[in-house]
């Protein structure tokens, strides 16, 4: 039991394709549970492919699953999961990739054909939303927006928003963004202060300097000033989780001890992951990677994860950065890596 996870007997990931699965797409391999344009919700969530998902993961073979990358969402002591489920409590919209801004490391371009394509499966999502949502949404207690580009960046991603609350007045989000449009305003005038129980903010740095060298067209100072809003209301009670993310590269990391004093400060969780490449060789994306034992400052990075206040609780560390052993300057002589490494 300790090692099984709750999404597919909790939750569902929406994609504006229709297809349902139960957690993000991608570390499920793309395993839907089938299309809510094409069938009755019912039909999906306790149908066949709902069933063979949940009984791999009874006998705890999770074959769909990336273990290695993704974040499972622990069960309570007495959970119990079965083949058939009640209608799920967490719902996430993520397919949504408008985006304000431009991080280096994230593949988040989207050209005229793709935004076309979009548009229209969009258009359908709204057209059909009350119908096909609100016996989901209203049975739902979590929505979770929206890990695939920025919410607020996005006409469709906020109209969501609007539709989830109008549908269920008594739902929480779980919200993920940049933070730069995530405004006291907008809090406001979606009426989102007291329904948010987890706010997301990805900074990736402590300074100005090398935020800017990260995130193309972001705002370092408008950024500050909303994530001191959000501790806030961390501080009143009106947010019950505030995590700031910093995805570890070799331009950022050596401001990872500054940034996990600045989260302490804001009484938020500092979480470190690593980079993921897009493509296996790419140079320049290499060179990012200092989680890549052939990257001029891999032992660096190995160093400084090794200070205590990496073991204190508002700092989470992701098992891959965890699980980063030094390397000798022999081993990378062999790959003919410039450059001095202590
Ligand atoms: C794609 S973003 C979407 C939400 C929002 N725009 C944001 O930046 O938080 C979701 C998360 O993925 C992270 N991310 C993007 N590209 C990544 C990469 N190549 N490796 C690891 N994490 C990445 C972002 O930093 C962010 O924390
Ligand atoms: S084990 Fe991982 S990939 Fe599988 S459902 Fe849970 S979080 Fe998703
Ligand atoms: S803000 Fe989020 S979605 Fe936008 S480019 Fe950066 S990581 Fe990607």
């Amino acid at each position: 039991m300790s090692k099984i996870c709750k999404h597919p007997f909790n939750s569902i990931q929406i994609q504006n394709t229709g297809e349902v699965y139960c957690c993000c797409c991608y570390w499920t391999n793309f395993y839907s549970f089938g299309n809510i344009f094409e069938q009755s919700f019912d039909e999906i969530w306790n149908g066949e492919k709902a069933q063979k998902f949940r009984e791999q993961f009874l006998k705890q073979e999770f074959k769909y699953c990336k273990l290695n990358e993704c974040e499972p969402f622990l069960p309570d002591k007495d959970y119990k999961p079965s083949l058939v489920c009640e209608y799920p409590k967490q719902i996430e919209f993520s397919y949504d990739r408008r985006c304000n801004v431009r991080c280096i490391f994230c593949r988040n371009e989207i050209n005229k054909e793709e935004e076309i394509y979009n548009r229209e499966k969009e258009h359908k999502i709204e057209k059909n939303f009350d119908s096909i949502f609100t016996p989901i949404l209203e049975r739902a207690e979590i929505v979770e927006l929206n890990s695939a580009g920025e919410l607020f960046a996005s006409k469709h991603s906020i109209e969501i928003v609007k539709k989830v609350i109008k549908i269920n007045p008594n739902i929480k989000f779980k919200i993920i963004s940049n933070g730069i449009l995530f405004t006291k305003e907008i809090i406001e005038a979606l009426d989102l202060k007291e329904r948010m129980i987890t706010v997301t903010i990805s900074m990736h740095s402590a300074t100005e300097k090398t935020y800017n060298k990260l995130v193309k067209h972001g705002n370092f100072k408008k950024l500050i000033e909303n994530v001191k809003y959000l501790s806030q209301l961390k501080k009143q009670g009106f947010l019950q989780n505030l995590q700031l993310n910093f995805v570890v590269t070799s331009i950022n990391y050596n401001e990872m001890i500054k940034f996990a004093h600045f989260a302490k400060k804001m009484e938020a969780k500092a979480f470190f992951i690593n980079y993921h490449r897009q493509i296996d060789d790419n140079k320049l994306e290499k060179e990012l990677d200092i989680s890549l034992p052939t990257n001029k400052n891999y032992n660096k990075l190995i160093k400084i994860l090794k200070n205590p206040i990496f073991n204190e609780n508002y700092c989470y560390v992701n098992d891959y950065l965890k699980n980063l052993k030094p390397i000798s300057q022999n081993f990378l002589n062999l790959f003919n890596i410039k450059g001095r490494v202590k």
